[in-house]
């Protein structure tokens, strides 16, 4: 029986370059992965890479409509390996936290909360209002990961595509995917 799929919600924030890196570095490990793109990452989509959405589809096995409400992903009953919403806007952020679920992308979330399955999420904006604060810490305590797309300075990157690949990586750890998107830290390894 085939695995179930990961599911890969690209929302509207900026990031677009890390989505596509999870993208590419999970359909190299041979995970499913199940791809749903907000009206919102469409244009960043368009101003970060230069791409529309359709370009994304080959790295999925499977895509749907952010407007699919009735899209497998939309129910608790269809397993799944978990979910990353990456990058993840304020605008989702706030709308899973809360509880709405009108889109397929804030739908597939709020079913991985509510079967207390692995949900990842990439927000990139900086600085933080204290609203979207109260929002990721109510996400984070009913369980999901908030993982920011910060840089690993630490790393000593070379380049902005080090830094994408260390954060693919960094969610590709919380998905349990093996990887080789970065190396660890050890002290004089820069
Ligand atoms: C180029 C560009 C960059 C953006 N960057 C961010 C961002 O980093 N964080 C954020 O919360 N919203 C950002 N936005 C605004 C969101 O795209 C907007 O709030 C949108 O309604 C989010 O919709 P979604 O949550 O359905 O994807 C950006 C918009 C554009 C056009």
């Amino acid at each position: 029986m085939e695995e179930p799929p990961i599911v890969v919600g690209v929302s509207g924030a900026s990031g677009a370059p890390i989505a596509l890196r999870v993208l590419r570095a999970l359909s190299d490990a041979h995970v499913r992965v199940a791809l749903v793109v907000s009206d919102g990452a469409r244009t960043v989509l368009r101003e970060e890479c230069g791409l529309d959405e359709e370009a994304l589809r080959p790295w999925a096995s499977e895509s749907y409509p952010d407007a699919d409400l009735a899209a497998p992903i939309a129910s608790g009953s269809v397993p799944t390996r978990g979910m990353v919403v990456v990058p993840c806007s304020t605008n989702t952020a706030a709308k899973v936290a809360l509880g709405l679920a009108d889109t397929l992308l804030t739908r597939a979330a709020a079913v991985h909360l509510k079967e207390r399955r692995p949900l990842i999420l990439v927000p990139r904006e900086t600085p933080l209002s204290t609203i979207t604060l109260r929002h990721l810490t109510t996400l984070s305590e009913l369980g999901a990961v908030v993982l920011v797309a910060s840089p690993p300075y630490y790393l000593r990157p070379k380049s902005v595509e080090e830094m994408t690949d260390y954060l693919a990586g960094k969610v590709l750890d919380q998905l349990g995917v093996t990887h080789h998107l970065y190396r660890g830290w050890r002290s004089g390894s820069g």
